[in-house]
């Protein structure tokens, strides 16, 4: 039922841990399933130098965030805001649709992250403009 990629990030999840001088923080709760995950981001000249992640979630929330922790390593925090949840899925060659909802917790997380950078910089957060490719109450964890 998962791709060897997402196998692969689930048994062998990269950026896994915390970063305990992290520039920005984020938190996020997953409501249908209680599902949590936090995301640490290093920050210097807007580009994130380092990122890691806390998932106290299933498999594929593990293998979302890994996948995502990758994919925004290394970017712009504009770039990194721009990242989906659709483009997490996407690299790991999908994801069956009752999981979808887990991977838009790694997206709301780096939001989060961000924010809290930016908060701290005196900076105004950025709004979220919606539309993720599942919202988090149209499925049910399962
Ligand atoms: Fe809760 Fe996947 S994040 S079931």
């Amino acid at each position: 039922m998962y791709s060897e990629k997402v196998m692969d990030h689930f048994m062998n999840p990269r950026n896994q841990g915390e970063i305990s001088d992290a520039d920005g923080v984020g938190e996020v709760g997953n409501p249908s399933c209680g599902d949590i995950m936090r995301i640490f981001i290093k920050v210097k000249d807007n580009i994130i130098t380092d990122v890691k992640f806390q998932t106290f979630g299933c498999g594929a929330a593990i293998a979302s965030s890994s996948m995502a922790t990758e994919l925004i390593k290394g970017k712009t925090l504009e770039e990194a805001w721009e990242m989906s949840n659709k483009a997490v899925v996407e690299a790991l060659e999908g994801l069956p649709p009752v999981k979808v909802h887990c991977s838009v917790l790694a997206e709301d997380g780096i939001h989060q992250a961000i924010n809290d950078y930016r908060i701290k910089q005196g900076l105004s957060p950025w709004e979220e403009k919606g539309g993720h490719t599942h919202s988090h109450d149209d499925e049910t964890c399962e």
